[in-house]
């Protein structure tokens, strides 16, 4: 008995002592283990009368019980002490000082796009849209480009691999120009839509990429002629690129969907290495115009006997180009961030 409650006061003071979870397993196997403390003492009661077993017995499942209470809640303890610990090393010190981020910038592309769109409402252009992939039908023939036409030729077409359906060979667009059948065929005129998206032409050098954006805007009534296209166009210019007095110059030009067609300049000068629009005598190329061709009005189910249209395109990065002073095209698909804090603007000097 004397030994039990000596085996029973040196366990306790050796779980007591214990600061680790991992030495409670130790402990627990020296005392319950098969030649653990406890398990060794049973073994020496052998000897004992029937009675002084039960006895002993007994009182050595009480200090079982004591001892397995202990370990308990021993355990308990240093798994809370444990925790916290964690939980010191894993906190967030919310005082300190945060890293350095780069704020995001509107690339000009996008400001550019929101700029248009915006002066294009104020003239009743609604935004219209058709599919990066064309198929041939739209993006030429139905626009006076039959097949074997010479002005296939001119625009670097991407085909896609593909079978031709009952609109031709698949392609990546090279102009918006089909965004006009389309809006024509899915509308009643009269109507005036703009159209702003991606084209694609097997071109690279400093002026040439072989993906730029497009503006198309597309006016049909039952009355329109070249000085709506002139009127227009004038005003939308003037207004972009914020210059009242900017000089336009139409030259005679060619295109099949359009008759007569012309090609848009504006006049600028340089000062101090910079562009400034409206002042001197020096011309720049900035889109294409013309009167809708009476066989793209019938692609597009409008009767030109009753209608006449204006279309108008220009390129996108052009535009954006001139008025923000970006030098190289390719610049603009590159996603290179310095070139992006150069050029981009951020969002909180948004107008
Ligand atoms: N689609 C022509 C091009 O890409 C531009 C254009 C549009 C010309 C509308 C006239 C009218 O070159």
């Amino acid at each position: 008995m004397h030994e039990l409650d000596r085996l029973q006061a040196s366990c306790l003071l050796e779980i007591e002592d214990c600061d680790s979870l991992r030495k409670i397993d130790l402990i627990k196997n020296a005392i319950f283990g098969k030649n653990g403390k406890l398990s060794g003492f049973l073994k020496n009661i052998k000897g004992l009368s029937d009675e002084k077993k039960r006895e002993v017995g007994a009182r050595a499942n009480a200090v079982r019980a004591v001892i397995q209470e202990r370990l308990e809640a021993r355990s308990r303890v240093l798994e809370m002490a444990e925790l916290d610990k964690k939980l010191a090393a894993e906190s967030v010190d919310v005082t300190l000082p945060s890293r350095f981020s780069q704020p995001g910038t509107l690339h000009p592309l996008t400001k550019v796009i929101e700029e248009v769109a915006g002066l294009m409402s104020t003239y009743g252009f609604v935004f219209a849209d058709g599919p990066d992939i064309e198929s041939e039908y739209y993006n030429f023939a139905a626009l006076n480009m039959p097949d074997h036409h010479p002005a296939r030729t001119m625009h670097d077409t991407f085909y896609i691999n593909t079978s031709a359906d009952d609109k031709g060979r698949k392609l990546l667009r090279t102009h918006t120009s089909p965004v006009q059948i389309r809006a024509m065929l899915a509308n009643q005129p009269p109507f005036r839509f703009f159209s702003i998206g991606r084209v694609f032409r097997s071109d690279y050098d400093a002026t040439h990429t072989p993906m730029f954006n497009q503006i198309e805007c597309l006016m049909v009534d039952d009355n329109v002629g070249f000085s709506n296209l002139k009127w227009f166009i004038s005003g939308f210019l003037r207004k972009f690129f914020g210059a009242p007095n900017l000089q336009l110059r139409f030259r005679p030009s060619f295109f099949p969907f359009t008759e007569p067609s012309a090609e848009v300049d504006l006049n600028y000068d340089v000062v101090n290495g910079k562009i400034v629009f409206g002042s001197g005598q020096r011309w720049m190329e900035i889109g294409g115009a013309g009167m809708v061709h009476p066989n793209v009005l019938e692609s597009g189910n409008v009767d030109p006997s009753k209608y006449r249209g204006f279309a108008f395109g220009c390129g996108l990065e052009r535009m954006a180009s001139l008025k923000y002073g970006v030098p190289d095209l390719r610049g603009y698909f590159e996603s290179n961030e310095r070139w992006r804090n150069n050029f981009g603007f951020n969002h909180a000097t948004r107008e």
